[in-house]
């Protein structure tokens, strides 16, 4: 692993604050619904653990786990599952819970997928978003933090499988 350092970019403090926030906006849009949530693993658990602690109707959990199909997504957009759901979501009200948007090829084909079994209702929400390097457009209803164009970890994102477990938000620096 190259030599680098974590810069902290977004404390925990503000992090808990602006999911805490998120929680009650996505409970009262719900109002008289129940939620399913899935999370795209691995990033995604972190934010959708502590989303889900503020969130106040019911609410049900599910996860699925994406990968690259032949290599490299960043250009082909194709993600094979690894992981699929466990449960059925079709009628339900599905909140899609990922950790960061980048070029949204991967978000932009899981989407699509799941739109294909028929959920009553089909909504993403984001801890981080990356809005300079989108290469397809996608549709996100709720977005944490907008961010530059930097590498980040923490909260759930890695740095070769490191990192996940930082409370905070910190960007990657080499120099
Ligand atoms: P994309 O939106 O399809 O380009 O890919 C998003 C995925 O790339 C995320 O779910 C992350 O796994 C990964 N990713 C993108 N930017 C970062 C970053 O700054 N740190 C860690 N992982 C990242
Ligand atoms: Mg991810």
């Amino acid at each position: 692993m190259e030599k680098h350092r974590v810069e902290t970019l977004i404390s925990q403090e503000a992090v808990e604050a602006k999911i805490k926030e998120l929680g009650a906006i996505i409970s009262k849009e719900y109002e008289g619904k129940q939620i399913h949530l899935v999370c795209v693993l691995r990033g995604g658990a972190f934010f959708m653990c502590e989303l889900a602690k503020h969130i106040t109707v019911p609410c049900s959990l599910d996860f699925m786990s994406v990968s690259s199909y032949g290599g490299d997504t960043k250009s082909s957009g194709v993600v094979k599952i690894v992981k699929d759901l466990d449960d059925s979501i079709k009628d339900k009200d599905v909140l899609v819970v990922e950790d960061i948007i980048d070029s949204g090829r991967t978000l932009s084909y899981l989407m699509e997928m799941l739109r294909d079994r028929k959920p009553a209702s089909l909504k993403l929400c984001t801890l981080l978003d990356k809005p300079d390097r989108r290469v397809v457009d996608v549709k996100v209803d709720h977005v944490c933090f907008e961010i530059p164009d930097e590498f980040v970890v923490g909260y759930g994102l890695d740095y070769d499988q490191r990192y996940r477990n930082l409370p905070y938000i910190g960007v990657v620096k080499f120099d």
